[in-house]
């Protein structure tokens, strides 16, 4: 039944002015300004997926009870639809992200929702909202699609009633510092994920679990933390929000290996790109003990982190407990450059999309 749903599409009675939102897109952050719709579709375990719609975007309202106020059943995606050249709506593998969405499901105990209705969902939005996506250098309408636990039920099982939705937010750069180099936090208290955990899954709890970190990188003018492995506290696994790559003099190129990170689909295209452009990558474990050797030899060149919302970003320095390290000489080095570049450039139609990565809305 829920692969055929048909949306119900109502525009909103009172959107934005249109002078207001044009005001609006001319100074954009991250995450405050948001469109005047949403998507909304519901699933029950008798009826499966139902209820399809697109409407004015407003609170939601469950109950107190609710699953996901108390047990934190909740999954999302973040991508972006870009505006290129020609005018055109352009969303950047999407069809990732709803895989992934469901790989998360899976983990959660959630049920998956089928990858064309994600992506309609996600269309149908980006459609009734096509005015809120900004065109400037750097801007985007970033969408974050959804799903919670809505049954009223205090028992400990998975629930029997969900809403998945999707809200939209048009964004310029993720750090106020807009492509200057970032400073990261390397906790040696905090762990992410452990195995058999849920790492690899993008689960409201990894990120409350993250916040006391981030609190303290932020106290120490950081920006990000960067995440070690549980077991050992010894080996890079990734930041708050995106992956990590270390480039050597040589031109190689290591990345953590998937297990317990996110399976970044940013991370996954620079690897792509990186090999095209002749670098040697690996996948594999790097120790924090390394990064600091590599970095005082010389041999560590360039670091930089990579998710949808910040992109790229390159890492000027880490700082630590007891020490710092300085990447470098604080700017952009040239590989992080040309891969930032390649990727924007297929994202905004200025690069050709030989790989097919780019659809449009
Ligand atoms: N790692 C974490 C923990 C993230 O939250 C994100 C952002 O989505 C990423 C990595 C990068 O993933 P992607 O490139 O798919 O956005
Ligand atoms: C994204 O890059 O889409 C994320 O979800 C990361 C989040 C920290 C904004």
């Amino acid at each position: 039944m829920s692969a055929n749903l048909t949306f119900d599409i109502s525009r909103n009675p009172n959107p934005m002015p249109p002078a207001e939102r044009q005001k609006a897109l001319e100074h954009l952050g991250f995450g405050t300004l948001f469109s005047d719709h949403m998507a909304i579709i519901e699933w029950d375990a008798a009826t499966g997926w139902h209820s399809a719609r697109v409407a004015a975007r407003r609170p939601f309202e469950i109950d107190p009870a609710a699953a996901v106020l108390h047990y934190g059943q909740e999954i999302f995606e973040g991508m972006k639809a870009y505006r290129n050249g020609e005018g055109q709506l352009v969303l950047f593998r999407p069809e990732e992200n709803a895989r992934r969405f469901n790989a998360s499901a899976e983990r959660m105990a959630m049920p998956p929702i089928p990858e064309a209705l994600f992506l309609e969902a996600v269309e149908q939005l980006v459609r009734v909202d096509a005015d809120w996506v900004p065109a400037g250098e750097g801007a985007s309408l970033y969408l974050r699609p959804f799903m919670f636990a809505s049954e009223a039920f205090l028992g400990v099982r998975p629930s029997q009633k969900y809403i998945f939705s999707v809200i939209a937010c048009p964004v310029g750069p993720y750090f106020s510092g807009g492509a200057k180099p970032i400073t990261v936090w390397v906790t040696e208290d905090y762990s992410r994920a452990a195995r058999g955990g849920t790492g690899a899954a993008k689960c409201g709890g990894n990120y409350a679990a993250s916040l006391a970190a981030q609190a303290r990188a932020y106290e120490e003018g950081c920006a990000q933390v960067v995440f070690l492995d549980a077991a050992e506290q010894k080996w890079i696994e990734e930041l708050g929000g995106m992956n990590i790559f270390f480039v050597f003099d040589d031109n190689r190129i290591v990345t953590p290996e998937l297990g317990t990170i996110l399976p970044g689909i940013t991370r996954q295209s620079l690897l792509t790109l990186a090999r095209e452009e002749g670098l040697e990558v690996s996948e594999r474990p790097y120790a924090f003990a390394d990064w600091k050797a590599d970095s005082e030899s010389g041999r560590l060149r360039e670091v930089f982190a990579c998710g949808t919302a910040a992109v790229v970003a390159s890492i000027g320095e880490a700082k630590f407990e007891g020490g710092s390290l300085r990447m470098g000489n604080g700017a952009i080095g040239p590989v992080t450059e040309r891969l930032h570049h390649k990727l924007t450039g297929i994202q905004r139609g200025t690069e050709a999309d030989t790989h097919g990565w780019v659809r449009v809305v």
